[in-house]
């Protein structure tokens, strides 16, 4: 990739108070832009001040929804050092999406740095504060004008920044989950595994509905039978059944979350069972009938460790831990954020100094 061209900003914002972030509400000073055509590949990578886009209306990612995007974080340790997370991964799976959406592959490493590089520009703007960072958006766009349907042969890849706080209004809290018994996520050849922005359009509507009934997000079942476990909204979904971990299998239409890959090692690194299977609703709340489930926890990088206090399936109402935080997801917590944060050691090598 070429040498990272930047220009600085002359009007710098007023930064969030940090006990007030929300998610996704406040974006930095600076972001990065790299454009694509067919015959110069990725080509000008460039931080500049954070603003609006100029895109011709017909722009093929506005008809047709050709994008993919990623999201990760960046944490100051008490040492004073910038680390992110296991970003590798972040941009493997960015290139997987771009595989399945059609669009050029990017070079990971040399994304790697130019990220790097904005982040040391902005990084005052990592925000203190216990569940605090500064969430990274990388997206790739098909900007290319024309209402034919096929790949484009121009993209614009950005990298955008925000301070975050905690995803779910509920913070570490439980949070109530609906069974979506009536839409679908994804299906079997589909989208479902690639990081692209109309997996999540076609889940707003269900989500309303839930929302309107109380709940946070929806748990999507498969699209075929309709009865195997899938993910949650923003995240994948693990469940405590008589002391051994499940969560369903990666099958194609599931996303690889980071986050998921990290707790699977962590707990198996403490000795626990875990399995990675399908497992159908009803097999779920037969085991909450037994009491025999006892803990079930959200994992994603916006979501972190995210503990299920309620589910509800069709008719049927769970109360999991009597609502309360599960000792696993506790202790996930404790031990994930522990490591992004540069508190405790660094067992796996995940952390990936700025
Ligand atoms: C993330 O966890 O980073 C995500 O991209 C989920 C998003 C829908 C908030």
């Amino acid at each position: 990739m070429e040498q990272l061209q930047m220009t600085r900003s002359t009007q710098l914002k007023t930064k969030p108070a940090t006990d007030q972030l929300g998610f996704g509400r406040h974006f930095t000073d600076h972001m990065l832009l790299m454009d694509y055509s067919k015959g110069q590949g990725w080509h000008a990578p460039r931080i500049v001040p954070y603003g609006p886009l100029t895109l011709d209306p017909s722009a093929m990612v506005f008809h047709y929804g050709q994008e993919v995007f990623e999201g990760m974080k960046a944490y100051r340790t008490p040492q004073g050092e910038v680390v992110l997370f296991r970003p590798d991964m972040n941009l493997k799976r960015l290139n997987h999406s771009c595989e399945r959406l059609s669009i050029p592959q990017v070079d990971e490493k040399a994304l790697l740095d130019a990220i790097r590089q904005l982040i040391v520009l902005e990084k005052d703007w990592i925000p203190e504060g216990e569940g605090n960072s500064l969430y990274i958006r990388p997206f790739i766009i098909a900007t290319e004008p024309g209402l034919g349907v096929r790949a484009a042969h121009d993209y614009l890849l950005l990298v955008i920044l925000s301070p975050v706080g905690a995803y779910y209004s509920e913070g570490i809290h439980p949070v109530r989950i609906y069974v979506e018994d009536q839409y679908v996520r994804a299906v079997r050849g589909g989208t479902g595994e690639a990081k692209t922005s109309g997996n999540y359009a076609s889940g707003i509507k269900a989500q309303e509905v839930a929302e309107g009934l109380g709940f946070s997000q929806v748990l999507w079942l498969d699209g075929v039978e309709h009865k195997y476990i899938e993910e949650v909204g923003s995240m994948n979904v693990f469940f405590k059944v008589n002391g051994e971990v499940i969560t369903p299998a990666l099958n194609g239409s599931i996303l690889a979350g980071i986050t998921r890959d990290s707790v699977i090692h962590m707990l198996k690194s403490w000795g626990v069972k875990v399995t990675e299977r399908r497992i159908s609703v009803e097999e779920l709340y037969t085991a909450w009938q037994e009491g025999k489930l006892e803990e079930a926890f959200g994992t994603g990088t916006a979501a972190v460790i995210s503990p299920i206090g309620f589910m509800k399936w069709e008719g049927h109402e769970m109360e999991i831990n009597g609502g309360e935080t599960g000792d696993y997801a506790k202790k996930l917590y404790d031990q994930l954020t522990g490591i992004q944060r540069g508190e405790l050691d660094d067992p796996f090598s995940w952390r990936y100094v700025v």
